[in-house]
């Protein structure tokens, strides 16, 4: 008989929140585990797939299950899985046509899990994959960020830059950043060299010649980004607008690739001008950078940073609270 699963789903663009449903475990292919999902993090895509926001990006069969990464326990492998084992403890990022951890269960590939640090509990665990893989494609996969080298990471005290401080200290770097003043203490601790307060201060008029910048804002911080670049310089954004290059390696059609060239035209002019390189980043999944953040983990030299656990039952809740946009750290969401 089919095992049922709890599920969080959502029927159609637009709605406010998702609605708890039994539906039926899903089967693993044969290069995928079926997990069994302990916790689960929130992020702003979530959010954003659930209000329709990325249907230009991603296009989403419905009744669609929410959540984009995970910890938990291996229950079953397909045929052709030789890395994992049932009773492992693993963490991913599901590929993005394969969403679906705000659920009991998931069956996932291979190619998208890693084992999970063993010094990290399920929840903790559940705090890194998405963020802490676009952390790493940002600095280390676009970037390039070496030791000396001066970066501004926006919104130090978020999902993302509470990690990405750690990782850029790692690899040697002067970091800055964006922070409210309440937040500074948690955020020094993290490493930032430079706090600036962006309720009083504007980063474009305090900081210059800078060798990259992350931007997760997009919009006017992203163009005040190239204000503070060094020419040959890199800035890289989450939140910007995808640019022509992007378009074509995300494998866009022609109409919308243009359609991208267009709408990016002032940030690229911009990028231009200042003669630095820009890159809008769409995280993908990666079982290779998700054991480099294992081994960092287990080394104790990146540590998750959780703002608050919510049960699965408040999943509605979390959502609500991630949506107000003052979370520091991960919001995480607990089966157990
Ligand atoms: N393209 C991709 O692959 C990708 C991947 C991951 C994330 N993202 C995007 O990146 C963005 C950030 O994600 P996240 O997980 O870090 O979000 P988050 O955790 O929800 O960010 C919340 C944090 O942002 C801070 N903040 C808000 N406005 C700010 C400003 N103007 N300046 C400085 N800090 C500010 C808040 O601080 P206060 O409470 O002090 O205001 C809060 O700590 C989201 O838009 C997300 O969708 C994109």
């Amino acid at each position: 008989m089919t095992k049922t699963m709890q599920a969080a789903r959502i029927t159609h663009y637009g709605q406010t929140l998702p609605v708890t449903q039994i539906i039926s475990q899903p089967t693993p292919g044969p290069t995928d585990v079926l997990v069994q999902i302990h916790a689960a993090s929130i992020n702003p895509i979530d959010l954003k797939i659930m209000h329709g926001g990325l249907k230009f990006l991603l296009s989403y069969q419905m009744p669609l299950t929410l959540g984009s990464d995970f910890a938990g326990t291996v229950v079953a492998v397909g045929q052709s899985v030789t890395d994992f084992h049932v009773g492992d403890a693993v963490y991913g990022r599901p590929r993005k046509n394969r969403i679906g951890t705000f659920a009991e269960a998931i069956a996932v590939n291979q190619a998208d899990i890693a084992l999970q640090p063993q010094n990290l509990s399920f929840e903790a665990a559940a705090a890194i994959p998405l963020v802490g893989l676009t952390s790493y494609q940002a600095l280390h996969d676009l970037i390039h960020l070496r030791p000396g080298q001066k970066i501004l990471i926006q919104a130090g005290a978020g999902g993302i830059g509470t990690l990405a401080i750690q990782l850029a200290k790692q690899l040697g770097a002067f970091v800055a950043t964006t922070v409210s003043h309440q937040s500074f203490e948690q955020v020094a601790a993290l490493g930032a060299d430079r706090l600036i307060d962006y309720h009083t201060e504007d980063f474009a008029t305090v900081l210059h010649d800078y060798d990259a910048v992350f931007d997760t804002l997009g919009g006017r911080a992203l163009e005040q980004s190239f204000q503070i670049i060094k020419p040959g310089g890199h800035v890289v954004s989450l939140s910007g607008i995808p640019d022509g290059k992007f378009a074509v390696a995300y494998g866009l059609p022609w109409w919308k690739r243009q359609l991208l060239v267009a709408a990016s035209h002032r940030v690229t002019h911009l990028a231009k001008q200042a003669q630095a390189n820009y890159n809008f980043l769409f995280m993908h999944p990666s079982h290779v950078e998700l054991e480099i953040l294992t081994h960092l983990i287990e080394q104790e030299r990146l540590h998750p940073v959780i703002d608050r656990v919510y049960p699965f039952s408040q999943l509605n809740q979390a959502l609500s609270y991630a949506q107000a946009g003052h979370a520091h750290g991960k919001i995480i969401v607990s089966f157990d």
